[in-house]
């Protein structure tokens, strides 16, 4: 079913905070959740509404956090999510990274204890679209399997990356450290749909194409994803003095506690180092420069990372987004959730 973006940002944003989110945090997180949506990352737009609705109702999502920004030093802090929505959170801490690096140069920003941020190119965005250089990454439930081993230990740690370039336009990078990220596989279990099998294995570390046998997650390219995700845990979880690797808390566990996620906002002013628009000038070049490589049999164009999405939009922004026919049934429907998702585990069905 196709929705326009204003309707469908209000019909998740009226679920959320029917589920008692105030109204505020309802409006930012639905707008990150209509990011991805509009962008084709539905994995991580309205199909995960019943999950958060289902956490903020049993109260495993701080409906009145006490938010706090603590300067650590010129060019660090730490952003205290108190269990809160870490949409609203990571907004926040990034909205204080783009300015300590407007001041000083750079920002490195800690944003703690808080719940899942959902597609964080949303925060990398915000920093380009502010004229500074944003890198985002955040720790994910542990469902990876480090090379070699056949039980989960990282989660899917996802990197962004955003670059201004001129008029708008950026580069944006925005991946899982996994093959897919576990919202894929949510999609293709909402669609009925088989899954590649390189993307997961089994209970027995075998790969799988079945989306409702999925075990655990592969890593990027073997032991360089594997060595990807430890430095995203690193950086988001073990500099912030969270639980880390497979201590960190799980999406499904215990829909009751809060999550006590980590992620980390650096932020570089281009200002402060070739000038401001001579940057925007190379990177919209170098994005040009892409766009003029003669494709490989089987490619149109070559993209510039994150301009494939450009074309989602304009097509979504034209005849409106598509989302699953349930998922649009459930946000008009009254019911707050269905009570499906606590204790589940990971990869229940
Ligand atoms: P993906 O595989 O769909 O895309 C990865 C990157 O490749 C994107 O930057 C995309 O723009 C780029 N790309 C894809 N096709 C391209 C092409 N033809 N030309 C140029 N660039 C191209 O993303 P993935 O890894 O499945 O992640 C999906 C989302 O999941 C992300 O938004 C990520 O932030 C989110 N995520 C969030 C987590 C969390 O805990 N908050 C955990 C894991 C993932």
């Amino acid at each position: 079913m196709r929705l326009q973006k204003d309707e469908l940002k209000s019909l998740i944003k009226n679920k959320l905070h029917a589920a008692g989110l105030s109204e505020e945090h309802a409006d930012t997180t639905a707008d990150v959740l209509t990011f991805a949506d509009e962008r084709g990352i539905h994995s991580h737009g309205a199909m995960r509404v019943e999950y958060y609705a289902e956490r903020i109702a049993k109260g495993g999502i701080n409906t009145k956090p006490e938010y706090k920004f603590e300067k650590t030093g010129p060019c660090t802090g730490i952003f205290h999510g108190d269990g809160g929505s870490g949409h609203v959170a990571a907004t926040l801490a990034m909205d204080e990274a783009i300015q300590m690096a407007k001041e000083n140069g750079v920002a490195i920003v800690g944003v703690r204890d808080i719940s899942h941020s959902g597609a964080i190119s949303y925060f990398t965005n915000q920093a380009a679209k502010a004229d500074v250089i944003g890198f985002s990454v955040c720790q994910s439930d542990p469902m990876v399997v480090p090379f070699g081993g056949a039980e989960p230990y990282y989660g899917t740690n996802p990197i962004a990356f955003a670059a201004p370039g001129k008029d708008g336009k950026m580069i944006s990078l925005d991946m899982a450290t996994t093959v897919q990220a576990w919202g894929k596989i949510l999609h293709a279990r909402s669609k009925n749909e088989s899954i590649p099998d390189t993307w997961a294995v089994d209970k027995n570390g075998e790969p799988t194409t079945d989306p409702f046998n999925v075990n655990a997650l592969l890593p990027i390219a073997g032991p360089k994803g594997y060595g990807l995700g430890m430095m995203v845990d690193v950086l988001s979880g073990v500099l912030l003095g969270l639980p880390f690797g497979n201590k960190v808390s799980s999406m499904y566990e215990d829909l009751t506690e809060y999550r006590k996620l980590g992620q980390l906002h650096i932020v570089i002013n281009p200002a402060f180092f070739t000038g401001l628009m001579g940057f925007k000038q190379d990177i919209s070049t170098s994005m040009q420069e892409l766009n003029n490589i003669k494709p490989a049999p089987g490619f149109s164009k070559v993209f510039a990372p994150g301009q494939n999405m450009d074309i989602v939009v304009e097509e979504y922004m034209k005849n409106g987004i598509e989302i699953v026919n349930d998922i649009v049934e459930y946000l008009k429907s009254d019911t707050i959730h269905n009570n499906q998702y606590d204790h589940k585990g990971a990869f229940a069905k």
